[in-house]
């Protein structure tokens, strides 16, 4: 049953006109036959929509971070708890955010009408008229949330599941999101966020990227760089949650939250600089435009450096948010079994790690610091907690398998690694 509350609120909300009960119902293309799949325990019909299980872990972090926020990070948790999915395939974000996170109500949107059957299908287990819990949508997704926020209309949990890396959306997001409110963002251009489409990576998010050995942390800071600018356009902050690279597809997600005012300008905003020649990788503000070098021996090769900028350079994580969300998956059940080959014990335990204040951007791999070292491989293990014995900051990385998150400088790393396979 909805709650008063929740009935109060979706009344408050203006509902596309194809919906209104004073209308004479839509002519429904066939329920497609029925296939059902499941997710922690709910079932679905994907139907003809696009919808992909790997990608099941990331709707798993979304509905832990949206159930934290419904449940106490919210500036007034009594009132309704409102989600948006703007591209919701089949609707299995939306129906998790009901049913899973206690949303109220959850705005299911798809610029595809002909997936309207299958969505219509997959929530109507709840409640809809006339204390609706749910409404569906087919409008461009910009457009959708420009509408929202016009009518004044704003939301706890904004999800945007995009194909590619189109960014149109980011600002409309903003304004239709409640302060601090989260928005789950996602980018499958896997070109512009290793460094082989500069030009659209600048167009969506602001940022010249190139080719660095950590590519995919690289496209991680790109989008959430990008939404940090938007948000300072409008007079916000975000701060990121969680920050999730998965090969499949790949996809790049990232849960930013919107805070309010201005932050103290560009902090955690600059440029990432990687040499080529000795392997190290350092972050530059804009004050420091001009100052941009490597400082190792090697000055004879200009092209040994690249930069790439302005992204986020900040944390990726916030480590007690993840802490909280890991407590939950372990309420659950859903910490340690192995879904589409992600155990989130595991996932979630690293991207605490990563959390680490002291770890700058970037990750090494292994086999660079051995190939450096002219040694083998040393176990990542052994050298995590070699590293760490020198009081450096190191971890795993949950992007990189075979490599290494730490401050240690890549000449002490090389040394580190020597001395484990006593070769000093
Ligand atoms: C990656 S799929 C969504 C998958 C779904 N969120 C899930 O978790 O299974 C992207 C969806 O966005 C829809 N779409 C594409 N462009 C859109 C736009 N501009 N506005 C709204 N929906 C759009 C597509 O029809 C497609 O169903
Ligand atoms: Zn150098």
């Amino acid at each position: 049953m909805a709650t008063p509350a929740a009935a109060a609120a979706a009344a408050a909300l203006s509902f596309p006109r194809a919906l209104s009960p004073r209308l004479p119902p839509r002519r429904r293309r066939a329920e497609p036959a029925s296939c059902a799949h499941s997710e922690r325990g709910v079932s679905f019909d994907p139907g003809s929509a696009f919808y992909r299980s790997d990608s099941a872990a990331g709707r798993d972090l979304a509905v832990l971070a949206a159930t934290l926020h419904r449940r106490g990070r919210r500036p007034d948790p009594s009132v309704p708890f409102l989600c948006l999915d703007a591209m919701c395939g089949c609707g299995v974000r939306a129906l998790r955010y009901l049913e899973q996170a206690g949303a109220d109500f959850v705005w299911a949107n798809d610029a595809s009408d002909a997936l309207r059957p299958v969505i219509v299908n997959n929530l109507s287990r709840f409640e809809r008229a006339p204390n609706r819990r749910w409404v569906v949508s087919h409008l461009d997704a910009t457009r959708l949330l420009a509408e929202r926020y016009l009518r004044r209309e704003y939301f706890d949990v904004i999800d945007v599941d995009s194909f590619g890396g189109d960014a149109e959306y980011i600002r409309a997001a903003f304004l239709a999101l409640r302060i601090r409110g989260l928005l789950y963002m996602t980018s499958t251009d896997w070109r512009s966020a290793r460094g082989y489409g500069s030009r659209s990576s600048l167009s969506s998010y602001g940022a010249y990227v190139r080719p660095l050995p950590y590519p995919n942390e690289v496209g991680l800071r790109m989008l959430i760089g990008g939404a940090a600018r938007e948000a300072a356009i409008l007079g916000f902050h975000i701060a990121p949650l969680f920050s999730y690279y998965a090969y499949h597809g790949p996809i790049y997600r990232v849960m930013v939250q919107l805070c309010n005012g201005k932050q103290d300008g560009i902090s955690n905003y600059g440029f990432i600089c990687h040499c080529k020649s000795c392997g190290q990788s350092q972050t530059f503000g804009f004050d420091e435009l001009g100052q941009i070098t490597c400082g190792c021996a090697d000055t004879t090769d200009a092209n040994s450096i690249t930069v790439v900028g302005p992204l986020w350079t900040g944390p990726l994580h916030d480590a007690t948010f993840l802490t909280e969300m890991l407590s939950l998956a372990t309420e659950w059940g859903w910490a340690n079994t192995i879904e589409n080959g992600v155990t989130l014990e595991k996932l979630l335990g690293t991207m605490i790690e990563e959390s680490d204040s002291r770890l700058p951007p970037g990750y090494i791999r292994l086999d660079e610091i051995a190939s450096r070292a002219k040694v083998n491989s040393p176990p990542l293990g052994t050298l995590i907690n070699s590293l760490r014995k020198e009081g450096y900051a190191a971890c795993r990385s949950h992007i990189g398998a075979n490599a290494i998150k730490t401050n240690c400088p890549i000449g002490s790393c090389i040394e580190v690694a020597r001395e484990i396979r006593n070769l000093r």
